[in-house]
């Protein structure tokens, strides 16, 4: 039976469908916003000839990227009396704008950064090889092989990773200690299992000095990972053994990628 589609619902789909065409680009202007540091810049409020000098845009081109990200909520603006457009448009953060800032409190920078590489975009643009294959995971698929064997072998991808995992570590640790201490008494090693260059130990041991970190993850990871008191780096495979600890912490970001290591 044909399903009537009414003439509002056409209207309507019409619509959204830019919303799928062009859903990129929200990505791809925060990304723009991170590369060219808008919000490290942007520390006091700024007329748009001042946040162009001091980045070293063009005008015309960051009024545009400005107008999409304020659209968004990212920054915000006021607009004065003066003719001159240049100086009549002044630029100021907003909260989600301070998660854009490098090395900021909370910041997310990492986090975009990695997701908005093009090795882990490629992934979603063949998700339907995931649906199609049964052992190959969409980015095995995209990238020809398994994501930590990818990054063993290439390092700038692998730092983005560790980098990106502590920019998590940083937000998620501190609000375990703040709302569970209790699971942290009377342990006096622990060690953290894929733990990454050992950002969430070191916060960890940090705020427990009583517990002795051990940092488990792959050769590669920890011979790049940052020394830190009260922690000790191990390399090995996770599937094959871990170091004995009183206690195991495990926290993944992501999931279903390590199959195959
Ligand atoms: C998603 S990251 C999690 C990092 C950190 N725990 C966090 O959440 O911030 C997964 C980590 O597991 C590590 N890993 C993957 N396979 C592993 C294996 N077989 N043995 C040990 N570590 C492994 C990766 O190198 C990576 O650092």
């Amino acid at each position: 039976m044909k399903e009537s589609i009414s003439k509002d619902e056409g209207d309507q789909a019409q619509i959204d469908i830019w919303n799928y065409v062009c859903g990129f680009t929200s990505m791809a202007v925060v990304k723009c916003a991170v590369d060219l540091g808008i919000p490290d810049v942007l520390v006091n409020p700024m007329t748009l000839s001042e946040l162009s000098s001091a980045l070293n845009c063009s005008p015309s081109a960051l009024y545009r990227i400005m107008r999409f990200l304020i659209h968004r909520g990212i920054f915000k603006e006021t607009v004065n009396d003066n003719k001159d457009q240049l100086e009549s448009i002044i630029y100021a953060q907003t909260p989600l704008s301070k998660l854009l800032i490098k090395n900021g409190a909370n910041s997310m920078v990492d986090l975009l950064l990695l997701e908005t590489s093009p090795v882990m975009l490629a992934p979603w643009l063949s998700l339907s090889a995931r649906a199609l294959a049964d052992d190959a995971s969409s980015f095995q698929a995209a990238n020809g092989e398994d994501l930590w064997r990818y990054a063993a072998e290439n390092p700038a991808h692998s730092k983005l990773i560790d980098n990106a995992m502590g920019c998590m570590a940083r937000i998620t640790v501190p609000a375990i200690l703040d709302h569970h201490p209790e699971v942290f008494e009377g342990i006096t090693s622990l060690v953290d299992v894929g733990g990454g260059n050992g950002t969430a130990l070191s916060i960890l041991v940090k705020a427990c000095p009583w517990i002795k970190g051990i940092n488990f993850d792959l050769p590669h990871v920890v011979s790049a990972a940052p020394h830190y008191d009260g922690v000790e780096h191990v390399g090995g495979n996770m599937f094959e053994s871990v170091p004995k600890a009183d206690a195991v912490f495990i926290m993944f970001y992501m999931t279903g990628t390590t199959k195959s290591v």
